[in-house]
């Protein structure tokens, strides 16, 4: 890089490395008061926060099943608002985020298309940013770009009146609050078979533009005796710096081409499919999809009682005969999202110690 000139050239070299900074480093940035603040990276997760939320979730979950439950939740939070800013395509987690702030009794603003908001009259990303939060309580976000949450945050933490940015998925990068229902979901699933410790777990299909998997790679630190199995087609495999991480905290992990292989061995199978969005020359096409794609054959070589996820939308990798296989996780698991996703809620605005004054039955 050219050795910067002028002040602003300095600064922009400062706030670059800032955020280049390991996710260890910025953690601290993002709470306040022993409070969570921001959610940006799923490596920001410790295990007694994800049990915390686990039962926060829970509680939601069982409220939200008696109207006495649903008023108790709508009265948590209606003095809050949050903006959806979601200049990326989404379903889910859009729906899923907007209907936690529902349940809580929280308004909701939203961007949905960038060409409808003032930055194509030229307005910077910051001060967009900024002027959400000039309106709000919490500014939810999905960019293509990777890393623009975290600048967001950063932003936050240098003005007068912050509000907590939550990463609704940025780019190919990260998807933290997706990697926390996933992890609710194994938890809930293997609730009766010890928990998460000590199982395989196998992603397949785009790993290295997957934001997903990247995510819930980074999480399996807070877990002993995980294994891995990368099933990829050469091209699409995990990107070193998620390898590098692993081996960092020795979590094992095995690559492989041959889904008939691996089947066997795994307690979960999470699937995902080609980020066909990032192709710059239809590489995705190249891919015999046949090989990473599960069907009545595969179930056959799967354990009984082993799970199969999705962070959906579906392509051709399952087919949709699978959706009756009691093993079929996935439709449970994005609702599992609106849960986790109102519990992030709860945590960041503190409203959980009042669940103690409900019996959630
Ligand atoms: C995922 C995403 O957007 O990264 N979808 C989601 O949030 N449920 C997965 C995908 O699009 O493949």
């Amino acid at each position: 890089m050219m050795r910067p000139k002028t002040q602003d050239e300095r600064d922009l070299l400062l706030y670059d490395s800032r955020l280049q900074r390991p996710v260890r480093m910025k953690t601290p940035e993002f709470e306040r008061n022993g409070r969570i603040r921001h959610v940006i990276f799923s490596g920001q997760f410790t295990v007694p926060f994800l049990e915390e939320l686990a039962g926060i979730a829970d509680m939601i979950r069982m409220l939200s099943k008696s109207r006495e439950g649903q008023d108790f939740l709508i009265n948590l939070l209606p003095h809050k608002r949050a903006m959806l800013y979601f200049t990326q395509p989404s379903t889910r987690t859009f729906l899923s985020f907007n209907n936690a702030c529902h349940i809580l009794g929280m308004r909701t603003s939203e961007i949905r298309d960038p060409s409808t908001s003032s930055e194509v009259k030229g307005e910077s990303f910051e001060d967009s940013i900024r002027t959400f939060s000039s309106y709000v309580d919490v500014i939810i976000m999905r960019t293509k770009e990777s890393g623009r949450a975290a600048q967001a945050a950063d932003l936050m933490n240098g003005i007068p009146r912050p509000v907590p940015v939550i990463n609704a998925g940025s780019g190919s990068d990260q998807h933290p609050t997706q990697a926390l229902l996933d992890i609710y979901t194994l938890q809930r699933s293997f609730e009766e078979h010890g928990g998460i410790d000590g199982k395989v777990i196998g992603m397949m299909g785009d790993l290295k533009r997957g934001r997903t998997v990247r995510s819930l790679c980074y999480l399996m630190k807070n877990y002993q005796g995980v294994r891995l199995v990368f099933i990829a087609p050469e091209q699409f495999a995990m990107q070193p710096d998620v390898k590098a991480h692993l081996d960092e905290h020795r979590i094992p992990y095995h690559e492989t081409t041959r889904l008939d292989e691996a089947l066997p061995s795994l307690d979960a199978l999470y699937v995902t499919r080609m980020q066909t969005e990032w192709d710059t020359a239809g590489e995705s096409r190249s891919v015999d999809l046949s090989r990473f794609s599960i069907g009545a054959p595969q179930l056959t070589r799967l354990k009984r009682d082993a799970i199969i996820m999705h962070p959906l939308p579906r392509g051709p990798e399952i087919d949709p005969s699978v959706d009756q296989d009691p093993r079929a996780m996935y439709w449970r698991q994005e609702r599992n999202g609106m849960w986790m996703r109102a519990a992030v809620l709860m945590k960041i605005f503190g409203a959980e110690d009042r669940l103690s004054e409900i019996d959630p039955r």
